[in-house]
């Protein structure tokens, strides 16, 4: 443990599960107009749609993004545009064996905000403030081989705060009921050092 992990893991005990994420904006220029928050239910079926235009996630039941909303805001968080609406997303969820590692579950970002550094924007936010408030300091995932933009938005977060990072393969192909899943390769990020953490995107 470093000195300042024992704070986090007190903040994880005196904050969890009701931690308040403050809505940041994102209005240095580069993001004109949009602001990184909590998810609220209401903000659930717009999720839903920007995971089924992806065309590249997975696309649960929209009651899943409307409960996901509801039950696992504080580690998960969008890019709202004040008149559009959620334009970005990520999912996410504390693991129950593991609470100071965070699972990111999906990324979206609308197909007009992409290649701005949105996504990268959103998952430093998220993980600076889930480092602070539930001493999150691994981050997992997993990605499909055939996703470069995924791949090179989780291996360009551990390059920028420096963490490291293991790949292995934690579903495989014939694990999915229908054929013709990729693999799911699961990354996992850290320890992510403390100030790292703490650094704005
Ligand atoms: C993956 C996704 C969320 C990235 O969103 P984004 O806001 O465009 O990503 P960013 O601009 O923050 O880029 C993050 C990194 O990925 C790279 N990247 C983004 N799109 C890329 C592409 N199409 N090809 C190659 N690299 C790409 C960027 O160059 C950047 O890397 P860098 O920091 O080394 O420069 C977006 O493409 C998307 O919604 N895809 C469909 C859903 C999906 O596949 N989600 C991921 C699986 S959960």
């Amino acid at each position: 443990m470093t000195p300042a992990q024992p704070d986090r893991a007190r903040a994880a005990d005196d904050d969890y599960p009701n931690m308040p994420i403050e809505p940041s904006r994102l209005d240095d220029g580069e993001f004109p107009g949009l602001e990184l928050d909590s998810p609220r239910p209401e903000d659930g079926a717009a999720l839903w749609r920007l995971a089924r235009d992806s065309r590249a996630l997975d696309l649960n039941s929209p009651y899943s993004y409307l409960l996901w909303c509801r039950d696992y805001a504080n580690t998960s968080i969008v890019a709202r545009d004040a008149s559009a609406g959620p334009v970005g997303f990520i999912t996410g969820y504390s693991r129950p064996e593991a609470p100071r590692t965070l699972l990111v579950w999906q990324v979206a970002v609308d197909r007009g905000q992409r290649g701005r550094g949105l996504a990268a924007a959103m998952l430093d936010a998220l993980a600076r403030r889930t480092g602070d408030k539930l001493g999150v300091d691994v981050i997992e995932t997993t990605v499909t081989p055939d996703n470069t933009a995924s791949n090179r938005l989780f291996a360009s977060f551990a390059e920028r705060h420096r963490a490291p990072v293991t790949r292995e393969v934690l579903f495989d192909a014939h694990d999915f009921p229908e054929a013709g899943h990729e693999p799911e390769v699961l990354y996992r990020i850290g320890p992510i050092p403390v100030p790292a953490v703490a650094q704005q995107h």
